[in-house]
C-alpha cells in the first residue's frame, strides 16, 4: 500500500514517521516543493529504520507528482503554519491556492486516492477540496477532531490523575479556537462519566484548555505543533489502510446530518478502506446543538472568503 504525504515540514515529516513506525504501509512518498528537503527528511527517516524496526520505504521527492501515482491515501499538510497570536483562519489567503493545486495534482496521478486534509483553516480547506475536485464525499476527509479529541483526553487524564488509557472523550465541531465542541457530557473514565469525579469549574477549564490546545502550543513553540497532529493523521491513514472501521470525529461534507448542509464540520464517522464509511448521528443536548450552530456559522464565514 502506497501513501503520499505532501509537505515535508514538521507535521508532514511526523506523519510519515508515525506511519513508518506503525509499519502497515509498503511505501510512503514525501513530497515538498523546497528542493531536496523531502529527499533529506526521507533519507534521515530511513536511517532510523534499522533502529526503530520498520520496513516501510520512505521516498522524498521535490514537486514531482508522477512519483505519487497509485497512492491509496494522500495527506495534504502543505501551506504555512500559524505563528503565535494568529488564528488558523488568517492562513486562508495563502493556503487556499496551495491546497487546491496540491489536491488537483494528487488526483490527476492517483484517480482513486482518498485525501486527508490537514492544512489550515482545515474545515475550509476540506470544503475547498470538495468544491474544486467534485470527488465522491467519502474520499475527502479533514483531520481535526482526532487531534482535538487527543488533546481533550490529555486534559481529562491530567485533571483526573488517571492514565489516558482509562479516559475517553470526543471533540466535534470546527477545528478552531472558538469552534470546537468538546463533548464533556459524554466523556468517561473507565465507562463512568467524568462529572462523577470533577467539579464544574474543573470541567469548564478542561473544555477551555482543549479549545486553545493548538494556540497554547503555538505560543510555546513559536510555530504550530507537529507530534500530535502527525500522530492523529497517521491513525486515520492506518484506519483506512487496515480497514479498521474506527470512529474518529472528522471534518466531512454534511448533507443534512446534524441539520447542516454544504459545509465541512467535525462529526463522528467510521473510517475504513473506503474512507468515510458512515457518518454517525448522535443525540446532542440543546446546549451542544447551539454550540454546533455557532461553530458552523464560524466555519461558513471563513468558507465565504473562498473564491470558488
Ligand atoms: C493544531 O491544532 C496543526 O491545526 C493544528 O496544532
Amino acid at each position: 500500500m502506497k501513501i503520499t504525504v505532501v509537505g515535508a515540514g514538521a507535521v508532514g515529516a511526523s506523519c510519515a514517521e508515525y506511519i513508518a513506525l506503525k509499519d502497515f504501509a509498503s511505501e510512503v512518498v514525501l513530497l515538498d516543493i523546497k528542493e531536496g528537503f523531502a529527499e533529506g527528511k526521507a533519507m534521515d527517516l530511513m536511517q532510523t529504520a534499522s533502529l526503530n524496526g520498520f520496513d516501510t520505504k520512505i521516498t522524498g521527492v521535490t514537486g514531482d507528482y508522477s512519483q505519487t501515482a497509485g497512492s491509496h491515501v494522500a495527506v495534504i499538510t502543505s501551506g504555512i503554519p500559524r505563528k503565535p497570536g494568529m488564528t488558523r483562519e488568517e492562513l486562508i489567503g495563502i493556503n487556499a491556492g496551495i491546497v487546491k493545486d496540491v489536491a488537483t495534482q494528487l488526483v490527476a496521478h492517483s484517480p482513486e486516492v482518498i485525501l486527508i486534509v490537514v492544512s489550515n483553516p482545515m474545515d475550509t480547506m476540506t470544503y475547498l477540496a470538495h468544491k474544486s475536485l467534485g470527488l465522491p464525499k467519502h474520499r475527502i476527509i479533514g483531520m481535526g477532531g482526532a487531534l482535538d479529541s487527543a488533546r481533550f483526553k490529555y486534559r481529562l487524564a491530567e485533571a483526573l490523575g488517571a492514565p489516558i488509557s482509562d479516559v475517553d472523550g470526543m471533540v466535534i465541531g470546527g477545528h478552531s479556537d472558538t469552534g470546537m465542541v468538546p463533548l464533556i457530557r459524554l466523556a468517561t473514565r473507565n465507562s463512568m462519566p467524568v462529572h462523577s469525579f470533577l467539579g464544574q469549574a474543573q470541567l469548564d477549564d478542561i473544555v477551555e484548555q482543549t479549545k486553545v490546545g493548538g494556540a497554547t502550543l503555538t505560543k510555546l513553540l513559536g510555530t504550530s505543533a507537529w507530534y500530535a497532529p502527525g500522530a492523529a493523521v497517521s491513525s486515520m491513514v492506518q484506519a483506512i489502510a487496515c480497514d479498521q472501521k474506527k470512529v474518529f470525529p472528522c471534518s466531512v461534507m454534511l448533507d443534512g446530518q446534524y441539520g447542516f448542509e454544504d459545509i465541512c464540520l467535525g462529526v463522528p464517522v467510521v473510517i475504513g478502506k473506503n474512507g468515510i464509511e458512515q457518518i454517525i448521528e448522535i443525540e446532542l443536548s440543546p446546549e451542544e446543538k447551539d454550540k454546533m450552530k455557532d461553530s458552523a456559522e464560524g466555519v461558513r464565514s471563513v468558507n465565504d472568503l473562498l473564491q470558488l
